[in-house]
């Protein structure tokens, strides 16, 4: 099990360096990561490459026995670099070009700035490859994030048309496919289409979905130069990897596809960062480990575990005591097996001063020293256990596609897509049921339960899919606005939503209404939901059925004989459709109702005591994760706040 810190022996007096790493060492550390801002070291003026410093750091790593994560430098190019090629800086969406002072302000598309990766990282894993104790290259740092995944300068106009020209073929089945006839925006050659940089009202919806894909494709492809290059030159004892960071779903960028170029996964948790005034909810911070362990299906690293608070302009909350033990406890439980803390020691100088580690600018050694080295005390006698499969009855699916089409037109003011997926996610897991997070293209056949969380796009491929799913006696969730439109971002013409899985819902919906800031709607229960009153915003469909049951409908004026809530049989299974954003105790009740019937293995336990199940030879334990900032009994015995056991 490789433990560890990030650490940035460049950014101090390298004496210090003999007393981190005696401190580390003692912490329990054994893994270190290093080198993923320091390109200018490595490269000071263009072509004289130097990795002196980094050999004394690896040379002295050794020294303590620390195995080394070495991360390519490009998210951070030097000046030189930019003076002397401006257009490396990407644009933003107002056509402003991005200055250097930052990071990742490169554009995807500039071959400059490929050629010039191609140059740092030739020359950075050739000279390392044989270094045994390098057990890892990280491809640049959070590709995307902050902003990085959208550039809109004249290189990815021209990539963006060619992407266009590669799909379409003509320019007549662009026009076509796009509705371009509307507003008189029919194109005659694909040079007069624009970046959708910012217009007077809206772009067409088409182009939109496009330019997502694009984006998408330009990191994907920009992130496969890099791990060819590694991959060809590394030691073979050397594996690659890439960190992602957390609002995956905000990005114009799958991460599932460059997953499939690693050996292995990384992941940034930090539960709270910046401005936050209070953490993610646990159901929130659960859901991004089952995503990240979906990318590659295993169990993956995180490479950043957030000790300290955070924050590079504004930061927030102050991570209780234990409470980011809890949170390290909490990712070994849902499938990281090796974890490292963001950082070492908080950096005194540059923009993270405020962005806080294991040890503070101080130098002491403190409670967060002391918190990590009983984490990784504990955790390391449970290797077996944190690398075992986690089994999941229950599949969230999502799909980028999707993502991208309400990131177009949210449709409500008040719509998030992260927040519509966890809406669905949380009643589940406040019954600790164990759920993957899983792309909608996975083969979902072994599952018992699927949740589609707003799932807008639906072709006939994927809703004949569900139908055999369900006739098979699977259980399908689905939530609003769903079936409404076609993969290419179009509302289904002459067929009534949701469109090709009405049959499979059993109900037919001709108006909806969007619901905005503090607008909510009441609900009541039908049948055995008798009585029970929810409420619903963001959203309501107003259903009707055909063969679906009502379990809650509207109560206000016009639509209380319109469905909110419907269960459909459909061969051996059932189809829920929750047509609106609605609350948790109503969407509890509904879930547990569902668990029984699906005979799934869950556990009710108190508001926020999270339980996770795992297996190892047969022998059933369980992470016991106490959220709250007070002691509870679970099992007769106490947890403290922000305590966990294994038992
Ligand atoms: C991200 C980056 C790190 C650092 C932290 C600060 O995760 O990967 O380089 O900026 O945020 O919280
Ligand atoms: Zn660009």
């Amino acid at each position: 099990m490789y433990l560890g810190v990030d650490y940035y022996p460049e950014h101090w007096d390298i004496d210090l360096m003999d007393s981190d790493l005696t401190r580390m060492v003692e912490m329990g550390v054994n893994t270190i990561r290093i080198g993923e801002f320091a390109w200018h070291m490595m490269e000071s003026t263009e072509g004289k490459y130097n990795f002196t410093f980094f050999d004394n750091v690896i040379k002295k790593a050794k020294e303590y026995g620390l195995k080394v994560i070495f991360g390519t430098p490009t998210a951070t190019f030097p000046a030189w670099l930019s003076k002397a090629h401006p257009s490396i800086l990407s644009e933003d969406i107002d056509g402003r070009k991005r200055v250097f002072g930052g990071r990742r302000q490169y554009c995807f598309n500039s071959n400059i700035y490929r050629q010039y990766t191609r140059k740092i990282v030739e020359q950075l894993i050739s000279h390392y490859r044989d270094e045994q104790a390098i057990i890892a290259w990280q491809i640049d740092n959070e590709l995307g994030h902050e902003g990085s995944d959208l550039c809109y300068c004249d290189q990815c106009r021209g990539a963006f048309q060619k992407f266009l020209q590669d799909k379409y073929k003509t320019i007549e089945n662009l026009n076509d496919t796009y509705g371009t006839i509307f507003w008189g925006q029919t194109y005659n050659s694909f040079d007069e289409i624009p970046i959708p940089k910012k217009t007077i009202t809206s772009h067409n919806p088409s182009l939109q979905l496009d330019y997502a894909r694009f984006r998408d494709y330009s990191i994907n492809s920009y992130a496969k130069m890099q791990i060819d290059i590694v991959r060809k030159l590394k030691g073979e004892q050397q594996e690659v990897t890439h960190n992602f960071y957390g609002g995956f779903f905000d990005k114009c960028f799958n991460q599932k596809t460059m997953a499939q170029g690693l050996d292995f996964v990384s992941y940034d948790n930090y539960p709270v960062w910046g401005g936050l005034k209070e953490p993610l909810s646990p159901a929130s911070i659960a859901m991004t480990h089952d995503y990240a362990r979906g990318l590659k299906n295993k169990n993956y690293w995180i490479v950043e575990q957030l000790m300290g608070a955070q924050g590079h302009t504004v930061i927030g909350y102050l991570p209780r005591p234990n409470q980011a033990k809890m949170w390290s406890y909490q990712a070994m439980a849902h499938g990281c097996s090796n974890i490292l803390f963001f950082r070492w020691r908080g950096m005194n100088k540059g923009a993270e001063q405020y962005c806080l580690g294991i040890i503070d600018q101080n130098n002491r050694t403190s409670r967060k020293y002391y918190e990590a080295e009983e984490f990784f005390k504990d955790i390391s006698q449970y290797e077996e256990l944190v690398n075992s499969e986690i089994k999941s009855e229950v599949a969230v699916l999502y799909c980028f596609d999707n993502i991208w089409s309400w990131k177009a037109q949210p449709q409500s003011s008040e719509f998030d897509f992260t927040n519509e997926l966890v809406r669905l996610y949380t009643p589940f897991h406040n019954l600790n049921v164990n759920m993957d997070v899983q792309s909608v293209d996975c083969d979902f056949s072994k599952y018992k339960v699927l949740i589609l969380p707003v799932m807008n796009i639906i072709e006939k491929s994927l809703a004949e899919r569900l139908e055999k799913f369900t006739e098979n006696g699977g259980i399908v969730i689905f939530s609003f606005r769903t079936g409404i439109k076609d993969e290419n971002n179009n509302l289904y013409l002459g067929s009534v939503f949701p469109g090709y899985v009405q049959k499979l819902c059993g109900i037919e919906i001709e108006e909806s209404e969007s619901l905005q800031a503090s607008q909510e709607i009441e609900i009541l229960g039908q049948g055995t939901f008798e009585n029970t009153i929810g409420t619903g915003k963001v959203w309501r469909d107003m259903i009707s059925t055909t063969t679906a049951k009502v379990l809650f409908k509207y109560t206000d004026k016009f639509y209380s004989e319109k469905a909110a809530i419907t269960c459909n049989n459909y061969g051996a299974g059932k189809v829920y459709y929750v047509g609106s954003g609605v609350d948790e105790d109503t969407l509890n009740i509904i879930a547990e109702s569902i668990i029984k019937q699906a005979d799934m293995q869950f556990e009710k336990t108190q508001s926020g005591v999270e339980v996770v199940f795992r297996k190892v030879h047969d022998i059933q334990h369980k992470f016991v994760i106490n959220h709250n900032e007070y002691e509870v009994i679970y099992e007769g015995s106490t947890l403290k706040a922000y305590e966990v056991k294994i038992i």
